[in-house]
């Protein structure tokens, strides 16, 4: 082993896992990467292992006996389970906030609460541990009302309901029917906000951040913002509508807030913070914090960071962002989830993917694998919802979306199901201001 050479285990299995994987890949410092449990895109850049990412004790044990250098805890999950903590107590170096800091996301009580405790702008709410308080709390909200589970609920734990009897039903299925389990055990009932939704990411030492360029993701699963919302459809960044002005607000009056308040709670924030905002005409209010890279946004952002991902891991690990230079490609970037047929509802997997190798023949394209798998015999195989996340960069936004979109035509698997709208609507926002 050369001095100084790193191993590092990348915990999940996604596309922002391949994502990361592929840009820590061109750091100088890698001996090799670990992913668990990885997907057949990851088995490319590094070694899979078979241990899910909410096996702590079991990726403590790997990591101990491999002599892994570095943790990144990408997924919601781990980080709110403890895995830094858990590694942290055994002397083990890992990126990513302890799972206090972590409640930011997964418990959207705490998360509200820390918000109005802060003045960080949110819709305004109320919190429920009782059915037919709620209830009867409903009864004089205005409407679209939005009723949310606390908990984390993989992104489905979400009602926004156009009356009063939806609403009740929601609050029917989460605290009384237990469709989210225990995560439902507290709800949150809140304003509707209407305005573009965007993603905001900053990477942070506890101290100091600093943020990444806007990105907007696309979470229903049809056209023109239609159908369920899934995991996310596709993602576009930097945003040309979000002016250098609106981040600086962003920036003043939320996310350096929200890191000071979690200061002051003990309980500071090292990782990527990244808030889910509407920008309503009162300004941009926080629909949601999490505590993670968004994906398929770190799909997009991987093509555009120019500097290496590890120099600013490590500075936010050591508490010296202030002092380290992180650049952004002067490009866009963007991409175009492909998923299964009947995602996010029920679909079929082992499927054979095709033209993946013509689709990357264009430089500017790059295929992150999220739910593939190799079969023996070395086919590639679908294994999840959401299967590729076909990205490109250009110029601008237009040029990166015409790209994506040429090198999905070369593309396919039976039953491929994706939007052909993502971006569209960055463009016509920016269009119109
Ligand atoms: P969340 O998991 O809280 O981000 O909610 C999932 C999706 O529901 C968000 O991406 C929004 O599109 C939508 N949503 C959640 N809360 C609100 C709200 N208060 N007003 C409008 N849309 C919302
Ligand atoms: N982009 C959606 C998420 O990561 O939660």
């Amino acid at each position: 082993m050369e001095e100084n050479k790193l191993k590092i285990l990348i915990v999940g299995g996604g596309g922002r896992e391949h994502a990361v994987g592929w840009k820590v890949a061109q750091s100088q410092r890698i001996e090799k990467i670990f992913f668990a449990p990885g997907n057949a895109g990851t088995a490319e850049i590094g070694e899979n292992i078979p241990v899910s990412a909410t096996d702590i004790p079991a990726l403590l044990e790997f990591a101990k006996r491999e002599g892994v250098g570095l943790t990144l805890a990408l997924p919601d999950d781990p980080l709110a389970l403890g895995i830094v903590d858990e590694f942290k107590r055994a002397g083990l170096r890992i990126f990513g906030p302890t799972q206090y800091a972590a409640r930011l996301e997964s418990s959207k009580a705490f998360a509200k609460s820390f918000m109005e405790k802060y003045g960080l702008p949110t819709a305004k709410f109320k919190i429920f541990t009782d059915a037919d308080k709620a209830k009867e709390h409903l009864k004089s909200h205005s409407l679209p009302v939005v009723v949310k589970v606390s908990g984390l609920a993989l992104g489905k734990g979400v009602f926004i309901c156009q009356t009063l009897e939806e609403a009740e039903d929601a609050v029917e299925r989460i605290m009384v029917e237990k469709q989210f389990g225990e995560s439902g055990n507290e709800i949150v009932i809140e304003e509707f906000l209407t305005g573009p939704e965007i993603s905001i990411h900053a990477f942070s030492d506890g101290e100091h951040y600093s943020l990444f360029p806007a990105a907007q993701d696309h979470k229903r699963a049809g056209e023109g913002d239609t159908g369920p919302n899934t995991g996310g459809m596709g993602t576009v960044a930097p945003l040309p509508f979000v002016t250098s002005k609106i981040l600086k607000e962003i920036e003043v009056r939320i996310v350096r807030p929200a890191l000071v308040g979690m200061r002051v709670e003990n309980s500071s924030f090292q990782g990527v913070l990244y808030p889910g905002l509407i920008l309503t005409e009162d300004g941009p209010k926080i629909l949601e914090f999490n505590a993670r890279f968004g994906d398929p946004e770190t799909q997009s952002y991987m093509r555009l960071l120019d500097s290496d991902i590890l120099d600013i891991i490590d500075a936010c690990i050591d508490g010296t962002l202030d002092k380290t230079e992180i650049n952004w490609k002067k490009e866009s970037a963007c991409t175009v989830v492909l998923a299964s047929g009947g995602y996010p509802d029920k679909y079929e997997k082992g499927k054979v993917i095709s033209g993946i190798e013509e689709a990357e023949k264009d430089e500017r394209v790059k295929v992150f694998h999220a739910g593939t798998i190799k079969s023996g015999d070395g086919k590639l195989l679908t294994n999840g919802g959401r299967v590729l996340g076909v990205s490109a960069t250009g110029a601008n936004l237009e040029d990166a979306l015409k790209t994506a979109y040429d090198a999905v035509g070369k593309i396919s698997f039976e039953g491929m199901q994706y939007r052909r709208d993502i971006g569209k609507k960055s463009l016509l926002t920016f269009n119109n201001t």
